[in-house]
Order: C-alpha cells, then structure tokens, then sequence
C-alpha cells in the first residue's frame, strides 16, 4: 500500500508541548498520556482558500442556510483556514437571517492540539469579525469561544451533535503515535483497525457526530477508500451513511505546502445513500476559482455537465454505491462510471450459480522446509507436485520440478509413525518448524503447514494468477499441480477455464483488478482473491460459439488484443479508458 512519505506524514500533523492543557472530558486519560503525543511542530498542512471554499460550498456551508442556529465542527483548526471562511459565512448568513452574532457562541466548536496554532486562528477569527464591524471585545470573546485547545478524539463523544463537521484531519503515522495514546483511540473508535491511521478516527468521531442530515465534508488523505485498513470505516459509512460527493484532489495542490499524499475531498451525509458525483480536480482547476467549480459539481448531481465541465475538473454521476466494505475504486471518475455499468449488469466470477471459486495456493510458514526439488527425499507419495509463481511467467505452466513436503492427507496430518522417512525428514528440522506460530498454536502438529492441503485441487484444470504482477496474467493448470502461496486460483465447474481464461487475459480483466486492487510502491499491482472474486463476469452460456472459441485461440497464443476486442463486444463497451489515458489527460 502506497503511504505517504515519512516527511509528509509528519508535515500532516503538529503538535507541541502544550499538553498539559489538554482536557479529556470524555474519557479520563492519565496526563501522561497526552504527554506521550509531543511532538516537534514543524511544517503543518494548510489548506489553500481556494478548497477550503470548494469544501463548504460542497456541504452546504453557504450564507443562505441559517447558520447561526446550527453547529459546525473544526476538528483540526491549525492556523484557521477552515474557521476564518466559515466566520465569514456565519455572519453573512446572519445579516440575512436576522442574528446577531454575538448570540452564536455555539456556532462553531473548533480544536487543535497545539497552542499557538489555536492562537493565530483566534487572533484571524477576531480580524475578520472586527472587519465586519464586531466590537474587538467581542470578537475575542467569540473567537475564544468557538476555537478551543484540546484533543478532538477524546472530546468529540461529548460533545453536542452537529450538523456539519468540516475540515483537513491530521495524517499521522502509527509509528509516531504511542502505544497507550493508540490503545486509547481503538478502544473509543472501532473502525482503527490493523495499521488504520488517526485520520480513520477522525472520520469515525464526525459522522458519529453527525444528526440526522448532518454532514461531514473532509478533505484527507484518500487510501481509506481502497486498502484493507479502510474496511471497517467503509463498513461503517456504507450502513448508516450516503456518500455524497468524492473529488480526486491528488494534482490539484490543495495545500500551502508541497506535499505528495493522495488527498481527496469526501462528503458524506447521514441520510440514506443516494446518487454519488464522483471527480477528479488537477492542477489547472484552481484557476476556475471555488465558485465555479462548486456550481459544476452541484450541478452533475442532476444532470450531466456534457463535457462542459470547468477545465481541469472531470466530473461523473454514479446512480449507487458499493456494499459493506469492498473498495471504493474512486481516482478514476471514468472508469468508476463503467466499473458501476459492469457491476449492475453482470455477475461476479465467484458463484454458487457456475460453481466457480477463487483460491490461493498453500502457505507453509517454512519454505525451505516444505518445499524440494529432491524427488528422492521422503516416501514419494508425501510429495506433491508444487507450482510456484516463476513456473507461470511464460504464460503456459512450466513445471520446475518443485513438491511439497506433503504432511496432510484426506483426514488432517499424517501419522508421522506410518512414514519414517518423513518423520526422519521433519524431525531434523524440528527446531525450525516448532519455531513458528502455527506449530506454537498446535504443538502435537508441529509439522503441519500453516494451511490445510485439499488434495482433490491438484487433480481439477484451473486457473493460476500470480501475485504482484503489474498485468493480469491468467495461466492453465491441466490437473497436474497443487498451488503455492503466491498463486491465485480460479476453478469452476460452469466455465471452460481456456474461454474464462481469454476473457481475464483481456483488457478488462485488466480493468478490474486496476480498478478494485491497490498499486505498491513502484506500481506493481496487488492480485488479491477479494479483488479477483468480484470481476464480473458474462454468463457462460451467453457466450456465442464463436466468441468462444475466439477466446480460446486468444487465450492460447496469449493474444490480449484478441482477446480484449471479443471482450468488448460481449460487455457492450467500445472501448476502455486506460490508465495511462487518464494520466496523460491529468498532464494535458
Ligand atoms: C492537516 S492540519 C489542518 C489544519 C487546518 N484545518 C487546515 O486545513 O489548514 C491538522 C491539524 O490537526 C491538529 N491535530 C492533530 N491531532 C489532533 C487531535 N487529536 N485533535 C485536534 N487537533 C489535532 C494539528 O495540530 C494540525 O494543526
């Protein structure tokens, strides 16, 4: 998964040693528990006015609503662009509605960590109001009131609900946080799951947050959305909350500094899910000014903006959302818009229907143990003949000779007793294979691998995909191999494997394992069984004879051309919008 260097992670968050005058209203944390998230100050993430406009026009934060009577949350103040524009927009909904807004003290609820941050936005807030004739008396008074020090996670759950909850949550990585600091954040949001960052928090404690209609605008760092740390907080904003509008912002320079996180602004509203705009902002959109593009954006929830978009903004409608926690595919607003079409209008590969499952080989917790090229080395029937990812690459299974130490048979692990020769085998490695979890876990089958070996798969024709690979690369296996842990595969009984196999070799298996799967570093991407599960697929007998046998032949010479145009004939596309095709629109 793709982070953020360690200088823009740190360049996300400030904090200083003003801790002590943290105040966990909530939860009752021992001082030194604030203590313990000192850190050095430099080089806090501003946000440009620019998106900080964009963002309250997108949630609705406009002077036409009486915003007085409402309350908006800043969870992350820093020097104040949210909070400045927001006053702004407080006290000209005022005017319109009639307040006075000294009597809106509790407007706005605005908290950071740090001090002096807290200073400087105060002293801008009181400028502004002053600017709009408030008495400086006042205006401190006010400012004092609505931005406060503390520590947004510990105060959010008593704090009263609010109906906008806005602003640029800090980025931290785990690493920087202490132990007991995190322990305390997971036992009070339930979606900081695995390597989840502060900001999965962040998004729990607004939309936790939120009454009914209320919404929570964000801009933050966007992988969320797709890696396996995000599940849980998908989960918990696809079953109680609708995904409003999604903007791409990774070229558009949203922030005072250079950074190279992937931030995204995201608007999600405690209402049922609806309709969802889905854009990409790059960096000539700024040029259009926030108003402009704001209206663009409003505007595609109704209707299609026909290519008259701002420039530098694409911008989608999709009709419905994704499910419980599968990824959010969100970079790509042209490819989202067929990737939904798809998704409503097909089945997905692994089915009851066509009896076909997606697997991934065995893993032993041990390699040089488990696996030999020594066809000698014990009884031969405790040898399995093993497929590797290697054995793949030329796009037809080139067996190197690799067999598993095979300790399992129909009914769970062998009786060593019964096999001397693999006893003998094990037994000299003993020490390496009690060393790990599994074994620690079942001491009696220390020389168990860490999964079950199901022999009637090597027996089945099917499919191997390799791990990490940057194409989809499907590969026949005639019943002759048992799968290693870098393998995928796909058995079926419903498929001809060579026909399904032509159709995943295409360009749009390609398209959506892009599409679902996250790219690492170097932009290798991840062959994952949860991405590979949901391409979707036409229905086997909807496949005309003759496109069948085209994807055989296809599929066979390894033609993707071939295969790609069959492809998308039976899907009913005329073309695919790669990524290269969107990245050279994002330079254009
Ligand atoms: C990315 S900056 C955003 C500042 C401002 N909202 C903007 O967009 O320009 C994040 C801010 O969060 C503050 N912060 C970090 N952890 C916090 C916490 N737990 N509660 C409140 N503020 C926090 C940092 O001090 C920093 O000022």
């Amino acid at each position: 998964v793709s982070r953020p260097s360690s200088t823009v992670a740190q360049a996300f968050c400030t904090f200083t040693g003003i801790l002590p005058l943290v105040k966990a209203t909530s939860v009752q944390l021992p001082i030194d528990i604030h203590l313990s998230l000192s850190q050095d100050s430099h080089g806090a993430v501003y946000t440009k006015p620019w998106v900080v406009e964009l963002i309250l026009d997108l949630a609705s934060y406009t002077d036409d609503v009486d915003l007085g009577a409402m309350v908006c949350v800043e969870p992350a103040v820093g020097d104040g662009a949210f909070v400045v524009a927001m006053v702004r927009r407080l006290v000209q909904s005022c005017r319109r509605h009639g307040r006075d807004v000294r009597a809106c003290q509790s407007a706005i609820l605005g908290f950071d960590l740090d001090l002096s941050s807290v200073t400087t936005a105060r002293e801008s807030v009181s400028a502004v109001l002053v600017e709009f004739g408030v008495a400086i008396d006042d205006a401190r008074t006010l400012a004092a009131g609505w931005i406060r020090v503390g520590n947004f996670l510990f105060e959010a759950p008593s704090l009263p609900s609010a109906n906008f909850v806005i602003g640029n949550p800090p980025y931290i990585r785990l690493e920087e946080i202490g132990d007991e600091i995190m322990t305390a954040y997971r036992a009070m949001y339930r979606t900081m799951k695995g390597r989840a960052d502060i900001y999965v928090a962040f998004f729990e404690a607004a939309l936790r947050q939120l009454r009914p209609s209320g919404v929570c605008a964000y801009i933050c760092a966007d992988r969320w959305m797709l890696n396996q740390y995000g599940g849980e907080l998908r989960s918990f904003v696809t079953s109680g909350y609708s995904v409003e509008t999604v903007v791409d912002m990774h070229t558009a320079n949203a922030f005072e500094s250079d950074v190279s996180a992937y931030p995204a602004i995201t608007v999600i509203r405690r209402v049922p899910q609806g309709s969802v705009v889905v854009a990409r902002a790059d960096a000539a959109a700024a040029s259009n000014g926030a108003p402009a593009l704001s209206a663009a954006l409003l505007a595609s929830r109704i209707q299609d903006l026909n290519g008259n978009a701002p420039a530098g903004l694409v911008t989608t409608r999709v009709e419905s959302w994704f499910d419980g926690s599968a990824p959010w595919p969100c970079t790509s607003p042209e490819r989202l818009q067929i990737l939904r079409r798809l998704e409503d209008e097909f089945d997905p590969l692994e089915s009851a229907e066509t009896g076909t499952k997606v697997g991934i080989g065995v893993a032993t917790g041990r390699d040089d143990v488990f696996i030999t090229a020594d066809p000698d080395l014990v009884e031969p029937d405790r040898l399995l003949p093993l497929a590797l990812a290697r054995d793949t690459l030329s796009g037809t299974l080139e067996w190197s000779g690799h067999y598993l130490v095979d300790p399992w048979n129909a009914h769970g692990v062998v009786d060593l007793a019964n096999f001397p020769r693999l006893a003998a085998y094990y037994e000299a490695h003993r020490e390496a294979l009690m060393n790990r979890n599994v074994a620690k876990r079942r001491p009696q089958h220390w020389y168990r691998t860490i999964d079950r070996v199901t022999h009637a798969l090597t027996q089945r024709t099917k499919l191997y995909f390799p791990d990490i690979k940057d194409r989809i690369h499907p590969v026949l296996d005639r019943g002759q191999t048992y799968p290693h842990h870098n393998l995928y595969f796909i058995q079926s009984d419903g498929w001809d494997l060579e026909v399904l196999g032509g159709l995943l070799l295409s360009d749009i298996g390609q398209f959506f394992v892009e599409c679902y799967g996250v790219r690492m570093r170097g932009g290798w991407l991840r062959f994952q069984a949860q991405y590979l599960r949901r391409i979707r697929v036409p229905k086997p007998e909807d496949i005309a004879p003759e496109h069948a046998r085209g994807l055989v032949e296809a599929f066979r010479r390894r033609d993707r051309h071939a295969a790609s145009l069959i492809a998308l004939e039976l899907y009913r596309l005329d073309r695919l919008p790669t990524e290269e095709d969107e990245r050279s629109a994002g330079d254009a």
